[in-house]
């Protein structure tokens, strides 16, 4: 998929103020630091469209982003940073849980992990809880410029092996990296296909 457009549109806390229009939405959520606004900014080849920073609680709206004026991107807050007070966490949480139950045009959510660490338990009870409430959604393992070949193949090999513990199957998954726009093509390639699906039915 060519990106023809991506334009910066709104940031809010309240789903219910979420632009009204019906485009199909994408959605990059994981813990706090794991590289969802910059791979935002990969696939837009925009250095700058999604805020990013080393220290984590960057995102704190859900930030919505046009794409080719048919199409979403949502960049949302990471959770799981421990460094923000109890409350402003609680309300994280809180608008992400009802983003993801109320927003009718999410279609597909894209569960960031670090590729780089072995499975952890705020993002296994996360994607649990999108099981539960029926969320669709695919794992991105980022920073794969962070690990050799063989490293990176073996700890996707051990996250599929913890994931089958519990799930029937292991979720799509992707391998990306910011810094080289490894795993551009196949995402946005995965986007396209599920958008054209959406205008076929
Ligand atoms: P919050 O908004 O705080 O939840 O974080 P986030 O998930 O949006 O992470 P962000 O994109 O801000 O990136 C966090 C840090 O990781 C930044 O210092 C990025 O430069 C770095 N980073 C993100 N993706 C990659 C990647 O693929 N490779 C490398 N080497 N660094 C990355
Ligand atoms: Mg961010």
């Amino acid at each position: 998929m060519q990106i023809k457009s991506a334009e910066f549109i709104m940031s809010n806390s309240d789903v219910a103020k979420c632009p009204k229009d019906r485009f199909p939405e994408y959605a990059f959520i994981g813990r706090s630091n794991v590289g969802k606004s910059s791979l935002i900014n990969m696939l837009m080849q925009r250095k700058n469209l999604a805020k990013t920073s080393g220290r984590p609680g960057k995102t704190q709206l859900i930030n919505h982003f046009l794409v080719n004026k048919n199409w979403y991107l949502v960049d949302l807050p990471g959770y799981g940073y421990a460094r923000v007070s109890k409350s402003a966490k609680k309300t994280f949480q809180k608008f992400i849980t009802d983003y993801f139950n109320k927003r009718e045009q999410m279609v597909l959510a894209f569960v960031l992990v670090d590729c780089r660490h072995e499975p952890q338990p705020i993002d296994l009870e996360f994607m649990q809880w999108m099981g539960e409430n029926q969320v669709p959604f695919s794992i991105v393992f980022t920073k794969a410029d962070k690990l050799k070949p063989n490293a990176l193949l073996r700890n996707i090999e051990a996250y599929a092996q913890k994931m089958l513990e519990t799930w029937e199957e292991m979720p799509s998954y992707f391998v990306t990296s910011a810094s080289s726009s490894e795993g551009r093509d196949e995402l946005l390639q995965y986007i396209d296909s599920v958008n054209q699906d959406l205008n076929a039915s």
